[in-house]
């Protein structure tokens, strides 16, 4: 089963088996993942799943839509090349694990 890391600001980390079909804000929201609010429920309507992708797998990813790409302007955190909203993220063949860092603040 793929897998999502998930790096806190302090170092810390906690892995999740998560299948192909789940979005990566619906694992860390079901698995108690701190940071990660998922305040809509993925519907793009609240920011508050912002990570920042890996720099080395960003290119392993569909690029954002242009409403994600316009929601990221509003996130909390800092607005980084390698933002993400979390609720548009899979973990998609060939990738069998995505390493996504938290940011310091959501809201
Ligand atoms: S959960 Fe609201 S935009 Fe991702």
């Amino acid at each position: 089963m793929p897998r999502v890391r998930f790096v806190q600001q302090d170092g810390s980390e906690k892995s999740l088996e998560v299948g192909r079909e789940v979005s990566v804000m619906l694992a860390a929201v079901r698995n108690g993942v701190p940071g990660i609010d998922g305040e809509c429920g993925g519907c793009l309507d609240c920011a508050t799943c912002h990570v920042y992708v890996d720099e080395e797998q960003t290119s392993s990813l569909p690029q954002p839509s242009e409403e994600e790409l316009e929601l990221l302007s509003a996130v909390s955190g800092e607005r980084r090349p390698n933002s993400r909203l979390s609720c548009q993220l899979k973990v998609l063949a060939p990738l069998d694990e995505l390493v996504v860092h938290v940011p310091a603040r959501q809201s």
